[in-house]
């Protein structure tokens, strides 16, 4: 069995995309591989999230995170903070990490240029944390998606430092898992193409939305005027609206208003009614689920115990090998 590492920012609600990023196929992993799905609640202080909003997004991602299908029995669940040798494991690598390939990564020089007032130092050994993260469970696979690659290749240079260094094989050099032609790439409601709080709250489709909420959304998305004679190319914001269609509808309903696109006598109007209520019909079972979870704390609280003693369990482990190797005895 590999072993599946994956982290998630706590920095708001869960939306379309990301389920059909990556959520849909962690459900799926959890099946046949020994999965830790942590919230990186650490990585997100980088922003400097005010308590109260720190402890309500962790709680909205554990939330979400089961409402979708993560089941605590199959994956370990855990908050990453409430597995504190993930800072050991870090500043013993940052030993033999240089400030000078920090400064390199891409994320970093792209924070360094758009919050030029608030470049902390964890944002710079931000890639050792998450690798420390990674090495803590010794994992085999990464999912992640093409911003997070420069990170993970970071990872697999700091595992093959220390065993160069240390002349051993103790890390495994863990390997980026793509999803491939699983991934489905869903596009905003405003015309990007991809769907993005950072963007535009209006462009998303949460899991928590309700079904109200989901058809305001979907019915002021961008469109356009129309097509002006049969086989006009779509416009990006119209592709989108099909894109998300063919997502959540069945074939037949995408069918049928391709052919009216081509025949010119398309009402965006129409299809963003069957758009949205075929949206509500896909996410209510996860949207029931979030609501009935909000409440259930003693059940939360129960799967986040659970999950970071088996991480800790798995963390401790390794930290025991690594001191011992680099030389740390206990007296
Ligand atoms: N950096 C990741 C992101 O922003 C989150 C993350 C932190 C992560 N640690 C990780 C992802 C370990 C995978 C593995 O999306």
């Amino acid at each position: 069995m590999d072993r599946v590492v994956s982290g998630i920012r706590p920095t708001g609600y869960l939306h379309l995309g990301n389920y059909f990023g990556a959520l849909r196929n962690f459900i799926k992993m959890q099946e046949e591989n020994e999965c830790f799905f942590f919230i990186a609640d650490y990585h997100s202080l980088t922003t400097h999230p005010t308590p109260q909003d720190l402890h309500t997004n962790v709680k909205n991602i554990l939330v979400e995170y089961i409402a979708a299908g993560l089941d605590p029995e199959k994956a370990t669940i855990y908050v990453q903070s409430d597995v504190p040798q993930v800072c050991e494991l870090s500043l013993l690598l940052s030993m033999n990490v240089y400030v000078g390939e920090l400064q390199r990564v891409a994320s970093f020089k792209e924070k360094v240029r758009r919050q030029p007032d608030n470049v902390n130092a964890g944002l710079l050994t931000y890639p050792v944390l998450m690798a420390a993260d990674i090495l803590l469970h010794r994992a085999d696979k990464v999912p992640v998606g093409k911003d997070q690659e420069q990170h993970l290749e970071l990872t697999r240079d700091f595992a093959q430092r220390f065993n160069r260094i240390y002349k051993n094989e103790y890390f495994k050099l863990p390997v980026a898992y793509n999803f491939g032609s699983e991934l489905v790439k869903i596009p905003g409601l405003d015309g990007s193409t991809k769907m993005s709080k950072s963007d535009n709250e209006n462009s998303c489709i949460y899991l928590a939305d309700s079904p109200e909420v989901i058809r305001k959304k979907v019915m002021k998305a961008v469109s356009d005027s129309g097509p002006a004679a049969p086989g006009e190319p779509k416009s990006q914001a119209v592709e989108n609206l099909f894109q998300l269609m063919r997502a959540v509808s069945s074939p037949d309903t995408v069918q049928y208003f391709e052919d009216q696109y081509q025949s010119c006598s398309i009402r965006y109007g129409d299809m963003k009614k069957q758009l949205a209520a075929d949206i509500i019909a896909f996410n209510s079972p996860v949207f029931e689920r979030i609501q009935e979870l909000r409440s259930m704390d003693d059940y939360i609280s129960k799967v986040a115990r659970q999950g970071a003693e088996k991480a800790r369990e798995s963390a401790e482990r390794t930290i025991r090998d690594i001191r011992s190797i680099i030389g740390i005895k206990q007296f």
